[in-house]
């Protein structure tokens, strides 16, 4: 990995950008336009949205005004809880692909477990995939007991699985039931939201490569073989999320990191939710 614009191989070939720009908060219009616009400048070529984030349309409009080729940007998108089920799930998706105003999308993801719907809403993403539509499906928010639950009558098996991953949160009976089925890791929330980036193990990790908290934990995922989406909105700290190629945490740095997961949560659970 030397660049922003490198890639994960997905299990079905798909190439997907190691870092991508998460827009959740993102307001419609001129700021998720303007994130996202100057995220393709400073070299992203992997959107994070949802149908849920209310700003496709501007996610869509940023993209095809940046005149990067539709090819090169790995855009992903969501559908939401109360969209689940076989058909509203198709239809949500057309809705989608209307806001986003694009042929196909590079991944879409089932948003939440939603109990007794999750299945019904997967045939829906199988049926996508298989029309190109989507040219990979996944789930975000599955535990491993979702997951096996799933693959039980899973024609195509998810290929990613994005869920709440950070130093606090490391994931790791998911991450090694994940990676012995060829599911690629994405971590959401990967920088906890804001908190804890003057956690003293990772100020004193970033002091020792003249970093910030921020590129240390971007850098533990890489390093993880996590897929990663930052959410900044300004500028500067877009460009300082993707400047994490010119520098290697030693193994030891690694494992201290590691030792700083308390299985804590800054977002829902995925057992336990109500939306
Ligand atoms: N699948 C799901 O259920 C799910 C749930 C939540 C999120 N997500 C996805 O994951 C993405 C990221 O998650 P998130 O937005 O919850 O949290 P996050 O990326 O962990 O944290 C975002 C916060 O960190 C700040 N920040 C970003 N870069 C920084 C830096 N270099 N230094 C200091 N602070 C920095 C941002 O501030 P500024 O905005 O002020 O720059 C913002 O307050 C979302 O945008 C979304 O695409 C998915």
């Amino acid at each position: 990995m030397a660049h922003i614009s490198d890639v994960a191989t997905l299990a079905n070939g798909v190439k997907m950008p190691w870092i991508g720009l998460g827009v959740y908060k993102s307001k419609e219009g001129t700021e998720v336009i303007n994130a996202v616009t100057s995220a393709l400048r400073s070299g992203y070529r992997h959107i994070d949205t949802a149908a849920a984030y209310g700003n496709e349309e501007g996610v869509g409009q940023a993209i095809r005004e940046s005149g990067i080729s539709r090819d090169s940007i790995f855009v992903t998108t969501k559908v939401w809880n109360s969209r689940q089920g076989f058909d509203s799930t198709l239809a949500a998706f057309d809705e989608s692909m209307e806001k986003l105003a694009l042929d196909a999308v590079d991944l879409y993801l089932v948003h939440w477990p939603v109990k007794g719907k999750y299945k019904e809403t997967w045939k829906a993403l199988e049926r996508i995939y298989k029309e190109g539509r989507a040219k990979a499906i996944g789930v975000s928010n599955f535990q491993v007991h979702h997951l096996k639950d799933l693959m039980e009558s899973a024609e195509v098996l998810p290929i990613v699985n994005q869920v709440e991953l950070h130093p606090l949160l490391a994931q790791v009976e998911l991450r090694s039931f994940c990676k012995d089925k060829g599911i690629q890791i994405e971590a959401w929330s990967p920088l906890m939201q804001g908190n804890q980036l003057d956690h003293p193990v990772l100020q004193e990790i970033a002091g020792k490569y003249g970093k910030s908290a921020a590129q240390v934990i971007i850098r533990w995922d890489l390093q993880h073989g996590i897929v990663t989406i930052p959410k900044p909105v300004n500028t500067g700290r877009i460009q300082e999320n993707a400047d994490v190629f010119d520098f290697e945490l030693t193994a030891e740095d690694m494992e201290r990191i590691d030792g700083m997961n308390q299985n804590r949560r800054f977002g829902s659970d995925p057992d336990n939710f109500n939306f």
